[in-house]
């Protein structure tokens, strides 16, 4: 397993739309096995291929211990979406240190193929619910950042260029912080 360079906001990758995958073979198992690793480096509860920027539709989403399993996401499907929204702070993983308030459904159902390309289906609720949304929009091209009001995203987005400039390009790499560390 590989912890891959994250593509923070900017890379035009972000906004594609990533292509389905036509087939569960050896270099997707490895792609999501990556995925995993650098998510874990990072410290974040999920990762869209994007973010490393391949622009194919695979994500990786596990919110911890409280909440198993962690889930595959390979060409994702949300099927049903509760009618109760629940509001609260999201960040991304490629727009460090900014964070916004976010409607999202409370609950939803996905459909997908795992790791073994098999179909899976999983209705999952609060952080994990929200987490598999935002993971599935960055596979659309969106960010947490086009859910706000244009004020709200036009003061972060601000925020976000203050303090990357004199940084240049769109890519970080993720070092994973050595065992013991707190
Ligand atoms: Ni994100």
């Amino acid at each position: 397993m590989t912890v891959r360079s994250l593509h923070l906001l900017g890379s035009p990758v972000l906004r594609q739309r990533a292509a389905p995958v036509a087939r569960v073979d050896d270099a997707v198992r490895r792609l999501v096995d990556d995925l995993f690793e650098t998510m874990r480096a990072a410290k974040g509860v999920g990762l869209a291929a994007n973010q490393v920027g391949v622009a194919q539709r695979v994500a990786v989403v596990d919110v911890g211990e409280e909440h198993p399993p962690p889930l595959v996401l390979i060409n994702p499907v949300i099927v049903e979406r509760s009618p109760e929204i629940e509001i609260a702070e999201e960040g991304c993983l490629s727009i460090p240190e900014i964070f916004g308030d976010v409607e999202r459904a409370q609950r939803v159902v996905v459909e997908a193929l795992d790791r073994d390309g098999r179909p899976c289906r999983a209705e999952v609720g609060g952080y994990k619910a929200r987490a598999v949304q935002h993971e599935i929009d960055h596979l659309d091209g969106v960010l947490f950042l086009d859910h706000l009001s244009a004020v709200k995203r036009s003061l972060l987005v601000a925020k976000w260029k203050k303090a990357r400039k004199g940084k240049k390009g769109f890519l970080k790499e993720v070092t994973p912080e050595p065992a013991g560390e707190l």
